[in-house]
């Protein structure tokens, strides 16, 4: 059975097909469609700013405490769903029930987070350099914020866009992925459940060139003021050069290529299970998943033995049951990791699983969970011998594949895992506090994890990444309030006259020259 959705835009259906309509299929069931998806096309996006935008001072002249309760209900309602909103992330984007309860948890947790930031959003109050003036800060709300994001945290990552902006005094038009539509409508719906008034909050479901084609007439029109972008480098690239045209500088997520360095002194046991959960939990499509593993010299034998036969014996299959993990999100991440799995060379040497690609009843993995044929199952992959100018260590690889390189001395692990010029989450395993915060200190990540993996950041922390990762902003906790705020600097004199900076400023005469006798 299934049903159709459609954009919802000033609290209306936004109805029609303009674009036509993609189907949004189980990923672990191909043959169980969730939802058929109705496309908007560029103008229809742009409505939908300028929706947002005519909404926006209203919702910003609403108390910001008022505000909070809103988020606080929105925390409310998603927690009393949380086991029909995890069930529907289960079955539209494959996650198994653990780790889509967590992604679900995760949007409470921001909700925790900030509805009390409804009664905060502090200014200062400043002290000027005259008398009878006062200086001030002021947080002021940057308008309507488009946000288009990823499917393979269909729900919490958006949560980290929508709940500050909101809280924020800001608007929003939220795109999410055509192949997470069900997902996205349901959080959509828990949100409006929250009372937030028509135009607040409106949801577009649109594929990528009616997107960005909609955003640059919204640009134009002066109807988006902030852009939040979840995705790909490439694309990143495209919204950061649209957004810098428009004098905007955009939040962008990107990819990674997140390295982990295990050192001499680290815990084996540990090391591998943590390579084991960020390399292929979530089948290794996280922006946080484990790239390559870059490890001693002294321990790659012990450590790869160990990976290789974790790997080997863990449960992939129907995330219904008890699994690592289940299918890819969607068929262009598969097609798109078999393009990775060409860039395995002779020289590499393939370990982890009973086969290589596509699990199916001709290229079985032992003790898979389930039908393999039903879905977009991958063998999950290890590449030892990798070398630093491969492509497999070079590029990102969204998916079940991690790859295994050695080093001598920690620099040049630092600098190995510099090489790929992502930087969004990084790891090291040691026991040696020296290594540690010299690779805290080198790494050019946005995260640094010790003895813990790349994968998994708590909601409540900076999130963000450098270079091919992304452009500095950071998401969560206090630190993305200044994406979706700007400061405002008021200046007030009640002396009575034109008291000018700088010049009419009192001074008090230092003897510079003044030393004490010896
Ligand atoms: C992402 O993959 O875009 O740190 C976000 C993590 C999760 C979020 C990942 N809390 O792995």
């Amino acid at each position: 059975m299934s049903n159709t959705i459609g954009s919802v835009i000033g609290g209306r259906p936004a109805g029609g097909t303009p674009a036509g309509t993609v189907s949004s299929p189980n990923p672990s069931r191909l043959a169980d469609v969730v939802a058929e998806v109705q496309l908007a096309d560029a103008a229809t996006f742009a409505a939908a700013c300028a929706e947002a935008k005519r909404a926006q001072p209203a919702w910003a002249a609403t108390p910001a405490p008022v505000r909070g309760r809103a988020i606080a209900a929105i925390g409310r309602i998603v927690e009393a769903n949380k086991e029909a909103l995890g069930r529907l992330v289960t079955r539209e984007l494959g996650k198994p029930r653990g780790e889509a309860l967590g992604e679900v948890q995760e949007i409470i947790d921001t909700c925790d987070f900030f509805l009390g930031e409804g009664r905060r959003l502090y200014g200062q109050t400043v002290p000027s350099e005259m008398p009878d003036k006062q200086l001030f800060t002021f947080r002021v709300p940057v308008g309507a914020a488009a946000v288009v994001t990823a499917g393979n945290f269909p729900v919490a990552v958006p949560s980290w866009y929508l709940v500050p902006a909101l809280v924020a005094g800001n608007t929003v038009v939220w795109k999410p992925a055509e192949y997470a539509a069900a997902s996205a409508l349901a959080l959509f719906e828990l949100f409006q459940a929250a009372g937030l008034p028509d135009g607040v909050l409106n949801l577009v479901f649109a594929d990528g060139a009616a997107t960005f084609a909609g955003l640059e007439q919204a640009l134009r029109e002066g109807s988006v003021d902030k852009i939040g972008f979840t995705g790909s480098t490439a694309v990143g690239r495209q919204i950061g050069e649209l957004a810098g045209r428009h004098l905007q500088v955009p939040c962008l997520e990107l990819g990674g290529k997140n390295p982990m360095v295990i050192t001499p002194s680290a815990d084996i046991a540990l090391a591998v299970e943590g390579a084991l959960f960020s390399g292929f939990g979530t089948a290794g499509q996280r922006c946080t998943s484990l790239g390559s593993i870059i490890v001693h010299e002294s321990l790659h034998d012990e450590f790869l033995d160990r990976f290789a036969a974790a790997t080997s014996a863990a449960a992939v299959g129907d995330p219904t049951q008890d699994v690592l993990y289940g299918p890819m999100l969607d068929q262009k991440f598969a097609d798109r990791f078999e393009e990775y799995l060409g860039w395995i060379q002779p020289h590499h040497k393939v370990l982890g699983s009973s086969g290589l690609g596509r699990i199916s009843a001709g290229n079985p993995r032992d003790g898979f969970a389930g039908d393999p044929e039903a879905g977009l199952f991958y063998h999950p992959t290890i590449v030892d011998g990798v070398q630093p100018g491969d492509a497999l260590f070079l590029q990102e690889t969204f998916g079940p594949i991690v790859g295994v390189v050695t080093y001598g001395r920690l620099d040049e692990a630092i600098a190995l895992a510099n090489t790929p010029g992502y930087g969004l989450s990084s790891a090291v395993y040691t026991n040696d506090p020296h290594d540690a915060f010299r690779f805290r200190q080198g790494i050019s990540a946005g995260m640094v994890s010790v003895n813990n993996s790349t994968s998994g950041a708590e909601a409540h922390l900076p999130f963000g990444g450098n270079g091919l990762s992304g452009n500095g902003s950071r998401q969560s906790g206090i630190w993305v309030l200044d994406q979706f705020t700007r400061w405002q600097a008021m200046n007030w004199d009640y002396s009575g006259r034109l008291q000018k900076a700088q010049m009419d400023v009192a001074e008090i005469t230092p003897d510079l020259g003044y030393r004490l006798e010896s």
